[in-house]
């Protein structure tokens, strides 16, 4: 023990006591996000005091006042002393785009919403470890669907139809003329609505195992008045296996299913013989040591996976496990072909976590 430099032990202190400052500070983010607070730094779009800010929401101002120091100490929003020497806090341009502008692309604040869901898996884990089993994404409540679909509505929203779409060889003629979809593991329904909405002579139908995310997409559905999409559970009503779908899309979710191999062989069945399969998932590299040093949201990734994508992936007997970076490129081109499919491309989009591939029989 006296060999030990106690600088490295100061060193390697503050090394892990950053994770537990990202985690607190993330947990500050989620009030901020909740509360409204970027809100209204947005809109009120100057710098602020304490009781300015806190009576326009209505709070308490100590504890605004206690949050914003934790903010502005961590650089998320910004803090000077106006000329009465009063502390006022601010949002940079960016930081509106990323923590209150739920339309921008760059909107953040999806993860954030389901961090009390995500971290309370922490109860349930320990058993995880012991018996290998997982948990699928109802076991974070309505909250956490709410929380997936604020993480991926606002790319979708605005990239989707214009840039992803359009970028399938064929298919904006065949949408536009009148084809059958299906969206697997559609989530809160955003992407199989907008495809409906844009392509009113095609039928589109959602399928998730989630029923928090399938209520949040009939809501959706009912309040949009789309006519031409519906979702359902496949354990209910599974995926046609006639070969009669056109386009078959699944975002962010192959990863996080028990037995993907079965789906993919699913999807290849119920494609037509010129129909695509719109695959994207996340742009994960071969190895770990390639993760580990080219991603730099590597360890952020990898834990969400224990909390939530591998563990959904090991929620039923038999499940394949993968996880949040366990299908690159090469490992979906291998299964891909495994289900029965011929040709796989790369789409050349700039996402920055996700890969976009078009996977045809
Ligand atoms: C990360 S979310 C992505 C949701 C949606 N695609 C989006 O982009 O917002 C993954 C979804 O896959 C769903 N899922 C997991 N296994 C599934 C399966 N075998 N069939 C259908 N959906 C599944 C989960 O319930 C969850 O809603």
């Amino acid at each position: 023990m006296t060999d030990i430099d106690p600088m490295a032990v100061k060193l390697f202190s503050f090394l892990v006591f950053t994770k537990l400052e990202g985690a607190v500070t993330a947990g500050m983010i989620h009030l901020g996000d909740r509360l409204g607070l970027y809100q209204a730094m947005a809109s009120l779009d100057r710098p602020l005091t304490i009781d300015e800010l806190s009576s326009h929401l209505s709070l308490a101002p100590r504890w605004v006042q206690e949050w914003a120091h934790n903010q502005a100490a961590a650089k998320v929003i910004e803090f000077t002393r106006d000329d009465r020497g009063r502390e006022t806090f601010w949002l940079r341009p960016e930081a509106r785009m990323v923590l209150a502008d739920e339309e921008n692309p760059a909107f953040g604040m999806g993860m954030f919403h389901r961090l009390p869901q995500t971290m309370a898996a922490l109860e349930r884990l320990p058993e995880s470890f012991r018996t290998g089993m997982g948990h699928d994404y109802d076991s974070h409540g309505p909250e956490g669907a709410v929380g997936i679909e604020r993480s991926f509505e606002p790319w979708s929203n605005a990239f989707l139809i214009p840039l992803v779409v359009p970028a399938l060889d064929g298919v904006v003629s065949k949408l536009d003329g009148g084809a059958r979809v299906a969206d697997i593991g559609c989530g809160a329904g955003g992407a199989a609505l907008r495809l409906a909405q844009r392509f009113p002579r095609s039928e589109v139908v959602g399928y998730d195992i989630s029923r928090y995310a399938l209520d949040r997409a009939e809501t959706k559905l009912r309040e949009s008045g789309v006519a031409n999409a519906r979702f359902v559970d496949p354990r209910r009503e599974p995926l046609p296996d006639d070969g009669s779908l056109d386009l078959v899309t699944a975002f962010d979710c192959v990863h996080d299913m028990t037995h993907p191999a079965d789906v993919m062989r699913a999807i290849r069945r119920s494609l037509k013989p010129d129909g695509t399969w719109l695959l994207v998932d996340i742009k994960a590299l071969d190895t770990f040591e390639e993760n580990a040093a080219k991603n730099p949201m590597a360890s952020l990734m990898y834990g969400i996976s224990v909390m939530s994508c591998m563990s959904s992936a090991l929620s039923a007997p038999g499940g394949a496990g993968l996880g949040t970076l366990g299908l690159p490129e090469s490992k979906a081109r291998a299964m891909a072909e495994e289900a029965g499919f011929t040709r796989f491309r790369r789409l050349d989009i700039d996402h920055s976590v996700n890969a976009f591939y078009e996977v045809r029989p």
